[in-house]
């Protein structure tokens, strides 16, 4: 089969590559439909993922049909229709039990990425994330084997949905969702969206469903702050334009910040030289140029919510700033599995329009491109989505 894989950084190529078959009983194989590009595909395209190895499959949020399944497999039969998630839970332990699904304890047999986790282990495995997240062959492929598949895939029922209006289900839409609950967005809410990127959109979205009344998105790309003031109605901030976009959001929230922040920036946030370049040589763990202005931006008692990735440390972090406003934070990859049912339902009903953000469909074969041109902004580019042709 054909399917997009790591070569180095900034080199991805589609390959023909053996296909998957069943491994486990609680598999199944799925023949792609569509299969998108993240934010967070762009931080291994970057190289700056430790533990990828040349040839690994890449692609963590993908659906398609269900081609064959396990002897174990009781949730979805052959010919079904799913969007599946990009973290891999058993349903079983401990986390899975308590539908902390991305910290299931029991599938991802390499380390995590935490760096002082003394004996605890390691959160779930993800498609196409890395050996520090299980060596999992992701979904940017024309097939791909899917475990654990009475947890994870979501059935699509026959209701006349498109895969693009539902293929967000898979990572960035729950994650935008989350983003938005670990943020408290209720009516009446006001809130700081920093980056408007696919994540940052779903966000908002999100925080509108909540009925979040005050929107501010921070990004320096006009074309993603313009759509996000169009679509969800944000109120746009160019951090290249405003001198300090936090100091902009308190002096317009009468002096004392908005009630949340999000963060869908992450560790490659850019705004200091310093950082970046401390970062590139591995003295800094991560760019803290983001979670600083989102906790500059928050009132008191308010709260931070991080969909953004992070990793290791970052040495600007004010955590004394946390303490004296008496913020709480909440961060974390997406426990997708727990809110793909009440989203797809939403939207069935015509609440959530997540397929207004794709920017750019294309063959599968096209990947590389796809890839280079969602990295640099090009072509006014938000999102992109891949077709395998079979
Ligand atoms: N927690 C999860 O489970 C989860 C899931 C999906 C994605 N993510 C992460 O979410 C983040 C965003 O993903 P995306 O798909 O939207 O990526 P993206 O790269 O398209 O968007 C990031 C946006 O942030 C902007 N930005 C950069 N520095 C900034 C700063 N200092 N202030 C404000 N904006 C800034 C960029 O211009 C860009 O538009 C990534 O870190 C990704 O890995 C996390
Ligand atoms: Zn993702
Ligand atoms: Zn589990």
């Amino acid at each position: 089969m054909k399917a997009l894989t790591y070569h180095g950084s900034k080199d991805v190529r589609v390959e023909t590559v053996p296909d998957p078959r069943i491994v486990e009983p609680d598999d199944i194989l799925l023949r792609v439909t569509a299969t998108a590009i993240c934010g967070s595909d762009l931080h291994i395209y970057r190289g700056k993922i430790p533990m990828m190895e040349s040839g690994d499959i890449l692609g963590h949020e993908f659906m398609g049909i269900v081609e064959e399944t396990g002897p174990a497999v009781t949730r979805v039969r052959s010919g079904d229709r799913v969007v599946v998630p990009f973290t891999i839970s058993c349903g079983q332990c401990f986390f899975c039990h308590r539908k902390l699904f991305a910290a299931c304890e029991t599938t991802n047999p390499d380390r995590g990425a935490i760096i002082n986790k003394k004996s605890t282990r390691p959160g779930a495995a993800l498609f196409g994330y890395s050996h520090l997240y299980g060596g999992i062959p992701g979904g940017q492929a024309e097939y791909v084997r899917v475990p654990k598949a009475n947890v994870g895939p979501l059935v699509i029922p026959d209701s006349g949905l498109e895969d693009k209006q539902v293929l967000f289900l898979s990572d960035i839409l729950p994650t935008g969702y989350m983003a938005a609950i670990n943020a408290a967005i209720g009516k009446g809410s006001s809130v700081a969206i920093f980056g408007a990127g696919p994540v940052g959109l779903m966000a908002a979205a999100s925080a509108r469903l909540l009925g979040a009344e005050r929107i501010f998105m921070v990004d320096h790309h006009p074309y993603r702050l313009e759509f996000a003031r169009h679509a969800y109605g944000v109120e746009p901030l160019n951090f290249d334009e405003v001198d300090d976009a936090a100091n902009e959001i308190i002096d317009r929230m009468d002096g004392r910040g908005v009630d949340a922040s999000i963060d869908a920036v992450g560790f490659e946030a850019k705004g200091s030289a310093v950082e970046t370049a401390l970062t590139a040589v591995k003295l800094e763990g991560s760019s803290g140029a983001s979670i600083r202005q989102a906790i500059a931006a928050t009132r008191r008692g308010g709260a931070i919510s991080a969909p953004g990735v992070y990793a290791g440390w970052i040495h600007g972090f004010l955590f004394g700033d946390v303490f004296e406003k008496g913020l709480s934070i909440k961060g974390g990859q997406t426990h997708a599995q727990n809110y793909m049912p009440q989203l797809l339902e939403h939207i069935a009903k015509g609440d959530l329009h997540p397929e207004a953000i794709i920017s750019h469909t294309m063959p599968l074969e096209q990947a590389a491109q796809g890839y280079e041109i969602f990295e640099k902004k090009q072509q006014d580019c938000r999102k992109v989505v891949l077709t395998p042709t079979h």
